[in-house]
């Protein structure tokens, strides 16, 4: 097994490795492959190891800069991170990441990484977790640090923009949401997990009576096209809930 930085001929086994990888992972977004496409097309994606058996590419880590609230600086994100299922429990994955942490301590002189994943795996590499290094989009005990050198950061985290995605099922039920767009709110099934995933991303908010009314402004952030269609949807929808005030008046 050797493992080496991705080439351009990489890109579709990368993709097939990840959405393979992360078929049974319980806590997938089905975005896995997206994120690491957008990274690279941003020119964000610092490290991009490749794991490859016999000339097959079998697993991949991917490395791309954070921002913290405090302002420190050089600290990355590990992962979208996958090996092939039937390659899995062989140590391939700590490789790659043994050899992405490497990369950006000795590499690109990173100060830090940050990652959200399970802590007993990941406490196999030194990661933990801080209560001051926050990252709003996950439990607090998935979040976990590794500093390299200097002390730990404290504050908000955020990963690429390119982590902002919506799984292709997420832009169907926002689509149905916004087709049956009602000022009062949308009526939806709560316990479907898309619903639920939409929910707590903060794109769609509860409403009484098992409703759900859009956030555009949060939309907006993973996705802007379907965040104006929702917007175009409201105001269309407004005036038609204003005439009969109108007439009112007028009359
Ligand atoms: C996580 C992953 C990259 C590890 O790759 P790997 O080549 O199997 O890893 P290794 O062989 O080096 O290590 C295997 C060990 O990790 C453990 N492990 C793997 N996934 C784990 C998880 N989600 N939680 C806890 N432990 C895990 C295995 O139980 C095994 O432990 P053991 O050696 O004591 O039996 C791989 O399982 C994978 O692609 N999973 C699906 C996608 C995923 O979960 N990505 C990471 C999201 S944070």
């Amino acid at each position: 097994m050797k493992i080496r930085p991705e080439n351009k001929d990489d890109h579709d086994a990368i993709s097939k490795t990840t959405i393979v990888a992360y078929e049974d992972y319980p806590f997938r977004q089905e975005t896995e492959h997206q994120i690491i496409d957008d990274l690279r097309k941003a020119d964000a994606l610092t490290v991009s190891l490749v794991a490859v058996v016999e000339g097959q590419v079998v697993g991949h880590i991917a490395v791309s800069p954070v921002t913290i609230s405090d302002g420190t600086s050089d600290w990355f994100g590990l992962g979208p991170i996958s090996v092939l299922p039937e390659f899995q429990g062989l140590g391939i994955g700590g490789k790659l990441i043994k050899a992405g942490l490497s990369r950006v301590m000795n590499g690109i002189g990173g100060r830090g990484c940050v990652l959200v994943g399970p802590p007993n795996f990941y406490c196999m590499f030194g990661f933990a977790n801080y209560p001051q290094l926050i990252h709003e989009d996950c439990p607090q005990e998935l979040f976990l640090a590794l500093p390299f050198k200097g002390r730990v950061p404290c504050g908000i985290v955020k990963f690429h923009p390119a982590f902002m995605q919506l799984a292709e099922v997420e832009k169907d039920v926002v689509v149905d949401v916004i087709i049956d767009y009602a000022m009062a709110g949308v009526k939806m099934d709560l316990e479907n997990p898309t619903v639920q995933r939409l929910i707590e991303k903060g794109i769609l908010m509860e409403m009484p009576g098992h409703k759900v009314i859009m956030r555009p402004a949060v939309l907006e952030e993973y996705d802007p096209i379907l965040a104006s269609l929702t917007q175009f949807r409201m105001t269309e929808m407004g005036r038609v809930h204003k005439n009969p005030f109108m007439a009112a008046i007028r009359s």
